[in-house]
């Protein structure tokens, strides 16, 4: 079998964690392994039972590997991904960066594989909070159309990085050591998370939708490659370590029933559907380690003709992030 050399730049990271475990686990024929962090701290990881000591990315060592998985920041994957993939490698890129470019390929496999070609070098993968919806909702949109959508998601603070789930730990350690969560200095998050919740995930714009809010709304539609449908959302941060979840109301072009739309539910690629009401997936249960998106509640809304409701339970750090890229790199590896 062929074997492709594979840079990770961010090993040392949440998502570069799981990646390695993940390419490990899957079997995915990795030759040479470089891996890279900030380079700012000494750090080493451990792949294949080996031990590796990360390094400053440069281009030329990155040019070492013919397939680069991003797992960094935005401004690492702007600096190394364009100039890697021109010079033939593939750079599977899990930032923010280049999601909306025309003409990178945004990409879930089980969605939309057909965008990867030979000739795009440079993929990116979506934000972790869509995914969950990209996937449950696919077949149904393809079969019915989905007109609207409104999102609320119950977002993970695994989404935001380890130093961000440091946080919540030390919030909680102070708690239960002094009986008050404390407010900590240069924290990642905006207010306290611990025993808390709050609709802000990234800053505001002028219309008063956050970040992530317009994320999740421009990488669906480009996902989809739909252009018209409308997509509201309202993102939340919640004190879950891992797995995201979102309560979804769509709307559909043409009448159907929920019998038809649950038939949809059960042959969705990826997603493992729910279809008793008691039955539903939670972080907790289905969002650690979990290879497929779960949904359940389906169900009839009540303020439209054509609405229905649907629960969704995704693990950010996996289908959201490094399953995602790695699922990308096992279709590449094809082409
Ligand atoms: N967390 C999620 O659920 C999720 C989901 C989808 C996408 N993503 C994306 O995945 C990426 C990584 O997220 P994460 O949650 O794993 O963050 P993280 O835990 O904070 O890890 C960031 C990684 O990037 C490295 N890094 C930082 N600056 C660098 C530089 N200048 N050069 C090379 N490496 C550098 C860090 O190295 P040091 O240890 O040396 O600082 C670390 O290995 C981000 O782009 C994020 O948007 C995350």
């Amino acid at each position: 079998m062929k074997k492709f050399n594979v840079a990770v730049v961010g090993a040392s990271g949440m998502v570069g964690g799981e990646l390695l475990g993940l390419l490990e686990s899957r079997r995915f024929p990795v030759g040479e392994f470089y891996p890279f962090n900030s380079g700012r701290k000494p750090a080493a990881v451990v792949f294949r039972g080996k031990k590796y000591a990360c390094a400053a990315p440069s281009l030329e060592a990155l040019k070492k590997a013919d397939i680069a998985f991003f797992v960094s920041t935005d401004e690492v994957a702007a600096e190394f991904a364009p100039r890697l993939a021109a010079a033939g490698t593939w750079c599977v890129d899990d930032s923010a960066f280049f999601r909306l470019a025309p003409g990178v390929p945004l990409v879930i496999p089980e969605v939309n594989a057909a965008e990867l070609k030979p000739s795009k070098k440079l993929i990116a993968g979506p934000n972790c909070t869509l995914t969950g919806a990209a996937v449950a909702l696919a077949e149904i949109h393809r079969r019915f159309r989905i007109t609207e959508l409104r999102l609320a998601t119950y977002q993970a603070v695994s989404g935001a990085g380890k130093a961000a789930m440091g946080e919540l730990e030390e919030e909680l350690k102070t708690y239960f050591k002094k009986g008050a969560v404390p407010k900590l200095k240069n924290g990642k998050f905006p207010r306290p998370i611990a025993f808390n919740l709050f609709p802000q995930v990234g800053g505001f714009d002028e219309d008063g939708n956050s970040g992530e809010e317009n994320k999740v709304e421009a990488e669906l539609k480009k996902i989809w490659g739909d252009k018209k449908i409308r997509i509201s959302v309202t993102a939340v941060r919640v004190p879950v370590l891992r797995g995201h979840s979102l309560a979804a109301w769509f709307k559909v072009a043409r009448p159907c029933s929920e019998g038809a739309l649950k038939k949809e539910l059960r042959r969705t690629a990826g997603l493992k559907f729910f279809e008793k009401p008691g039955d539903y997936p939670t972080p907790l249960e289905h969002g650690q380690r979990t290879e497929i998106v779960y949904a359940g509640r389906l169900r009839r809304a009540r303020t439209a003709a054509n609405e229905f409701q649907l629960w969704i339970v995704s693990d950010n750090l996996y289908k959201g992030a490094a399953l995602n890229s790695v699922q990308i790199a096992e279709k590449i590896a094809k082409l």
